[in-house]
């Protein structure tokens, strides 16, 4: 099998997988509605570096149920988004449009290694959560061709940093009652790859931890955020690691990686 197959046969395993999880995102009409300043620390950080959003053309890399392209939308942008799921696409239109921004998104069905859009065409690109499910040196290339001269790419992802998690995720996930959450082909977002992508753009390339997401997953997975004592005390020990330990923050579950071109 040549490398191309591989890529296609991931995509193909990814598009199913997402389309079997989209229905779970939004059950009625009530769950499309988006309130494009209800964000959290990361997402607020993500728009505070891209500015103005007014007339600007801004892509949504791996755009899932739509909630990014509609922010972006609902704050000025004029969106494009693309996704390799069908479903996730259709879902998309559908929460642009149950919130009156169906005129400014414009989602589509692709894959972040092959896009379809001219060289240089947007100011910005944006994903959450996509950079880790894709083959690295073909999408960076495709966004690097894709984003005008002066634009910036930002991702918010998760990471491999931290060693514990990632024995985590290999023995202890999918058993002994812990859930397994990501896809098959997926695996968090590593050192290598960022440098990967940021030998292909020539402006600065940087990497931020706004958070420190680690106790908090115990919670999640162990717990399953029964207890409030316990949610209470874990966020708090992430909230004083962050605060009292910087040397840890890149240890978190969280990063966000800019590229500019
Ligand atoms: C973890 S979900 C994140 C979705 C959305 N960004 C969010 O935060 O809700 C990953 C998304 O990436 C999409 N995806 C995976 N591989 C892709 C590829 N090669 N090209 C385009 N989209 C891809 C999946 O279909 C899925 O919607």
């Amino acid at each position: 099998m040549t490398a191309k197959d591989d890529i296609g046969k991931i995509q193909e395993r990814e598009s199913k997988f997402w389309d079997r999880q989209i229905d779970s995102f939004a059950k009625d009409e009530k769950d499309l509605m988006v309130n494009e300043y209800n964000l959290n620390v990361l997402e607020s950080f993500v728009f505070e570096r891209l500015g103005d959003l007014k007339d600007k053309k801004v892509l949504d890399c791996g755009c899932g149920s739509g909630v990014l392209s509609t922010v972006l939308a609902k704050r000025g942008a004029t969106v494009f988004s693309f996704d390799i799921s069908h479903e996730s696409i259709n879902m998309t239109k559908k929460r642009a449009e149950a919130n009156g921004v169906g005129n400014l998104v414009t989602p589509q069905v692709m894959s972040f290694e092959d896009l379809i859009y001219k060289d240089q065409y947007f100011d910005f690109a944006v994903g959450y959560f996509v950079l880790h499910h894709i083959d690295i040196d073909k999408g960076a290339r495709e966004l690097n061709r894709v984003l005008k001269k002066g634009g910036r790419a930002i991702f918010l992802e998760n990471s491999s940093n931290n060693p514990f998690l990632t024995i985590a995720r290999k023995f202890l996930t999918g058993r002994f009652g812990i859930p397994k959450h990501g896809s098959e082909d997926e695996t968090p977002l590593s050192c290598k790859k960022i440098r990967q992508i940021g030998e292909v753009f020539s402006g600065d390339k940087k990497i931020y931890y706004k958070n420190f997401f680690f106790f908090r997953l115990i919670d999640e997975f162990i717990f399953k955020e029964k207890i409030k004592m316990i949610t209470k005390l874990l966020k708090i020990l992430d909230e004083v690691c962050y605060r009292v330990l910087p040397m840890l923050r890149k240890f978190g579950y969280l990063q966000i990686v800019e590229f500019n071109k």
